[in-house]
This record gives structure tokens, sequence and C-alpha cells, in this order.
């Protein structure tokens, strides 16, 4: 039954000649499936499964509108190319089932791009002046008559929308693309009537809704994305801005919905914002927006709403008319179902670790940490539990290790009918994420793994701590299947793929391995001592974040990384911008392309990776080594024989990323 504080959220919505089921959205998001510049069918498999989930409102990724500006994404899909009418027209069809709508997102890249990637269609980039995103290439301003080639683009990449039989557009003026770039005083310096005054910088966004409009009839939903804050103060978009754009925007008449959200490149950070960021910290700006845009216009609002509460009481407070829960139908399309049906404990929560978008980024497949089905849909991955390929007969399985790999075979298993017992060597659960999951702002990780157990209890799977397998269990308790998911420990002996010969250590060397440390730091931030070098060659961000919890309990941190950049792993999932401030706020010292040579008693030595100087620290209390991990796998050689199947499974096998290792432990337990 429906809670009756979430019937806010299931009201229809009525939007120029169309009608939206309830108030959950999906905003854009792109996937990275497309094939050859074309929706494909993992695209579809992806929006049916959403549709099926019961979201009110699909928005597409973001779609190429013109050829002369592109995306300077892999994968792009283009709009404008009139064979995509079939795409969308495929599409409208595996959608004609359900009440969701579906609306097309069309953009321009602008600024963004290069000007020689690949081996054609070389060309600078273009966009409103010649000012660069950060780390961009200098763009070449667009002409007049460019702009208005654009602006037609736009209008018939729209008629191929309708065309196809979806349901709406919007245009994407948000986050620094080509028409935010107009919108954007620190982007847009044109001194012609596109730029300047509030009305200028409007001009251009006006003009694609106008021939957008002009394209598809005024019976046709039509938005308009937008920034309400670069966060790069008085010289970009602020509030105040937006809230004067507007006014102009709403005076044109054209657009029916504003669909707002945070951030430009400056601050990606927060547009797509990360586990270290507030739930839900847009509804406030989205609020003051309404209140002026009311009565005349929609607004949608998106930024880390992953609670169907928090987007309930959003529609009833009158903050936005519908809410974007987006990565949150990553890591469980059925969210709005289960909202429905009053099932909101079983919803899987997305806990902002940034898979998906750090995947975009590198033009790879979108995938979620959590939910290995999302985007293998087409592959016959299903979501929920049940219904679940049931097995040709109930199985006794043993799990060995209660980490991510282990808790998620045993409730897949267990939910497919077998009989699931795990055991634990430790007094908890969740493995290397419970480790994180004390530092500052990872208590994301505690949910992951709080809903990791809920799914193994929900499944009827057993489980029990401080119970180490061995031999003798398995031979008294006769499972027909051991899973192995003993996870891997951190190297002590001072190996590092990035220095041959590794590190050498002299007598009294206080070493400790990452994970080690961790559970000492948890129990007591004070026992690692006062001065900690932590040496890293992972990029991960869990060396990172031990620096921070022993800083924050006043220790003198150095955190060397023999990579050639701090944080890899973070900036790929847009923390680091969140956590360099708080490091560096705590004196934390810093270092890249450094790494420890010696340790001999209190005195590290430290070099420089590619040569040259060198130093000694003294006085260290302890040297931390997050350098590689060892697959704790011993067990497999002690149980051979000892049960007719025996498997090492996750990190026990080989220590990879979690997303890899829940993947696996997926398809291993549908396979049992
Ligand atoms: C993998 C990924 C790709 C995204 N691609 C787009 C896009 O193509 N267009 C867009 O306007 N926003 C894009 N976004 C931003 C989302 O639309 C949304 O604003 C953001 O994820 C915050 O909403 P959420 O917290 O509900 O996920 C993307 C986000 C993610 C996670």
């Amino acid at each position: 039954m429906q809670p009756p504080n979430l019937s806010p959220l299931f009201q229809p919505l009525a939007l120029a000649g169309t009608e939206l089921p309830n108030r959950v959205m999906t905003s854009a998001m792109t996937l990275q499936y497309g094939e050859g510049g074309f929706i494909s069918d993992r695209h579809l498999a992806i929006y049916e499964e959403r549709a099926r989930g019961g979201v009110g409102l699909m928005m597409s990724e973001q779609l190429t509108a013109s050829p002369l500006s592109p995306s300077p994404f892999a994968n792009e899909i283009l709009a404008y190319d009139e064979r995509q009418v079939e795409r969308f027209a495929a599409l409208a069809r595996v959608l004609e089932p359900y009440p969701a709508r579906f609306f097309a997102q069309l953009f321009c890249g602008g600024v963004s791009g290069s000007s020689s990637a690949g081996l054609e269609g070389w060309g600078p980039v273009r966009g409103p002046s010649r000012i660069p995103e950060p780390g961009g290439e200098q763009p070449l301003p667009l002409s007049a008559g460019e702009i208005a080639q654009i602006a037609a683009d736009f209008g018939r990449s729209a008629a191929h929308v309708k065309a196809g039989g979806l349901d709406g557009v919007e245009i994407h003026g948000a986050h620094g693309w080509l028409v935010g770039q107009f919108l954007s005083p620190f982007y847009n310096r044109r001194e012609d009537e596109y730029g300047g005054s509030v009305a200028n910088r409007c001009r251009f966004a006006t003009e694609v809704g106008a021939a957008i409009r002009a394209a598809v009839g005024p019976e046709f939903p039509l938005g308009l994305a937008l920034t309400y804050d670069e966060m790069i103060g008085a010289d970009g978009i602020t509030e105040e801005d937006t809230l004067a754009q507007l006014e102009v925007l709403l005076a044109a008449e054209l657009f029916d919905f504003f669909d707002l959200s945070i951030g430009a490149p400056h601050s990606v950070h927060f547009t797509i914002a990360p586990m270290a960021v507030e739930e839900g910290f847009s509804l406030g700006f989205a609020a003051r927006a309404r209140e002026l845009v009311a009565g005349r216009a929609a607004v949608f609002v998106a930024g880390r709403v992953v609670n169907p509460r928090m987007a309930a009481a959003a529609v009833r407070d009158g903050a936005a008319d519908v809410v974007a829960m987006s990565r949150a139908q990553l890591a469980d399309p059925h969210l709005v179902r289960k909202a429905r049906e009053g099932r909101l404990t079983e919803i899987r929560r997305c806990v902002g670790a940034n898979v998906c978008v750090g995947r975009a980024k590198n033009g790879e497949p979108v995938a979620c940490v959590l939910t290995p089905a999302t985007g293998r849909e087409l592959d016959g991955w299903a979501h929920g539990e049940p219904p679940r390929v049931a097995p040709s007969a109930a199985r006794r399985v043993l799990v060995a290790g209660a980490g991510p790999a282990g808790l998620r075979a045993a409730a897949v298993a267990a939910a497919r009918g077998h009989e699931v017992s795990v055991c634990e060597r430790r007094e908890r659960a969740g493995g290397h994420l419970a480790d994180l999951a004390w530092l500052p702002t990872r208590e994301g990780w505690g949910r992951a793994v709080e809903d990791l157990l809920a799914e193994l209890a929900r499944a009827g799977a057993a489980l029990r701590f401080a119970t180490a397998v061995d031999r003798e269990l398995v031979e008294r308790e006769r499972p027909d299947v051991v899973l192995l998911a003993t996870g891997a420990g951190w190297e002590e002996s001072g190996a590092c793929p990035a220095l041959p010969g590794g590190i050498a250590f002299g007598a009294g060397a206080e070493v400790l391995g990452l994970d080690a440390a961790l559970e000492l730091a948890r129990l007591d931030p004070g026992r690692l001592g006062r001065s900690v070098v932590i040496a890293d060659d992972t990029g991960t961000y869990a060396p990172l974040g031990l620096a921070e919890a022993l800083a924050a309990a006043g220790a003198e941190v150095s955190y060397l990384t023999a990579r050639n950049e701090i944080g890899a792993e973070p900036d790929f999932h847009l923390e680091l911008p969140h956590l360099l401030p708080r490091l560096r706020a705590l004196g934390v010292e810093l270092a890249a392309a450094t790494v420890v040579r010696a340790v001999a008693g209190a005195e590290v030595e430290i070099g420089d990776l590619w040569g040259g100087g060198g130093r000694t620290v003294e006085d260290v209390d302890t040297v931390v080594l997050a350098l590689g991990r060892e697959p704790r796998d011993e067990l497999a050689a002690a149980l051979a024989g000892a049960a007719p199947e025996v498997r090492t499974i996750g990190d026990a096998r080989s220590p990879r990323p979690t997303v890899a290792v829940i993947e696996e432990a997926e398809r291993i337990a549908l396979a049992i």
C-alpha cells in the first residue's frame, strides 16, 4: 500500500497536451550505449526497464542537434540525422504499453571538445567567444550565420523527435554546453546582440526554442534545462542571474517547463554530486525559482534526490513539479513502483559512488556499482527480487565472507531458491566497504552494506558472524557449493608496482597495510601516532580518506602517491574537488610522482618517482602502505575435495574495483 505521505508523487501532471503519470523523472543521462551515432537496442532495453519500474518521465541523454557543434563524447547520438527517426520510432514502440513519457534532450557541445580528435572533421572547437572551458582549447567564435544555422538544426532535430513518436523535447541549456555557454556571462563575451545583457544572452536559447516550436507546433511539450548557479561567483551564472533569465525566457512564451540543476564545467562535482554532498541540496533553489515560474511553466529539478519521501515532500511543498531521481534509478529502476507499493525498504539506494558518471566521462558504457543488471537488460539480466531465474535444483550453498561479493552472491543464490548460509570471520559485515564507511563523508558505503544485508535477509539466507570457514566446518555442514569470498588484504612487503625492487625496510620500521591501518584508526585514530606517512600506488579514495581521518584527529600526515596525479579514482568519481580542499584545510601534505624508497626506524626516505631530489622525513610513527592487494585465497587449497564445488570469487579471486566484484558475484550466483 502506498504510504499517504508519498501521494504528491503520484499525482499526474498535465503538460502541453501530454500527461505525466507521476512526478518522478530520470533526467538526461549519457549512457555511452550509442552505436554509429544511433540509439541502440541496449538503450531501448534500459528505458523499457525504467518504464516498467514506474517512472513518470524519462529524458533521453543529450542528443547532438547540429553537425556544426558536435558532442565531445564518444558514441554521441545524432538527432539531426534523419535516419534517427526510425530509432526514435523503435523506442516509442517499446514504450507504448507504459504510461511513462519520453522526451528527447537536444544539445550542442560548444567549447567542449577537441580540434583534432580522431582523423576526420578537424577544425577549431566553436563557442560564443574565445573563452575555453578549464583545460580546454580556445574556441573560435560562431558567426551570426552559423548561430542561425545551429538554431535551425535544433528545429530539424526536434521534428525528427516528433516524427518518431516521442513525447517532447528539452533544450539542454545547462551544464556549460553551447546553449548554456551563450547564457553564461563567463563564456559569452560577445558584443553583438547575443552578448552582454541578460536579454541578449537569452537570445540564442529563445531562437532555438522558436525554431523548435515552429517545427513541432504548440501542443508538444518543450522545455529548457538551465544551470541555476555555475558556482563561479558573479563572473558566471548566479541565482540572481537565473531568476532574471527566467523572466526573459517566460516572456518568450515558448517553454512549458524549466529543468533546473546546478553546475557547469567548473562545478560538475555539484551537477552530479557525489557521496560527499548532502542529499537534496538543490531543492531550496528550485523552490525559489518555482515561486517565480509557477502558473506559467512547470519546474523540474535534479540534484541528489534518492529518497522518495524527500521527492514527495518537494512536490507537496511546491519546490518543484517534477523531481529527478536519476542515478537513483540506475541503482534501482523499480524505485517508483516499490514506492507506490509501500515497499520503501526494498529500494536499493544510490549512494553517490559515481561509478556511472566516471565511466560516461571515460567513454565506457555506463554501469552501476551496486546494480550490475543496469545496462545489461538486453543481455537477460533481470531487476527485482523476485523474479529470478529459478535453478534446476535447490542446492545448499555456503559462502565464506560477508563482503560485497559474498553478500550479493548469497542474496541472489537464496532468492533463486537455494539454501544459503554466509559465514563471516569478523563481527561485522561489508568487507572493504565497511572499512571505508567510517571515514569522513563515506557514510554512503554504510547504507550500501545495510542494503546488501537487507537483500540477504529478504532472500532468506542465514548469516553467522565470528565464524571462520575451514575444512572441518565444510565437512560437518556438507554444502553442495562453497563460494570463497574472503576478499583481499593489503601488501605489507614493500612491493610497489612503480618501484622495481620495492621499499627497503631497515630495523624497527613501523609499517602497516592500508586495511590494518583503517581498522586500527577506526577504533582509535590516535593509535597510528602523531606523524604518519601514507604511500599510495593505487590512486584510490581509501588512502586519501585515511589521511583525512588521521589529520582530523590531530596527526601530521604526508600522503605520497607514485601516480602522476593525486586521487585519480576520486577525480573520476567527482569526489576530488570536494576532498582536496578538506585535506588542504587539515594541513595534509600531498605529493604526486613521489615514492617511499626506504624505512628504517622512524626515518623514511622519500624520492621523486622520475629521478632527482629526495629527502628523509624523521620521527615518523607509522608508514601506511597502499601499494597493492593480495587475494586471501588460502582456503581454496585447504578445501580441495571437501565439497562437490568450491569456487573463489570477488577480490579473493583477483582484487578489482567493487563494480567488477559485485558483477561477478551476481553472475556466478545466477549460474549456480
Ligand atoms: C552517467 C550520467 C550522465 C549524465 N549525462 C547527462 C546528460 O547527457 N545531460 C544532462 O543534462 N545531464 C546529464 N547528467 C546529469 C543528470 O541529468 C542529473 O542532473 C544529475 O545526475 C543529478 O541528478 P541525480 O542526483 O538525480 O542523479 C548525467 C548524469 C550521469 C550520472
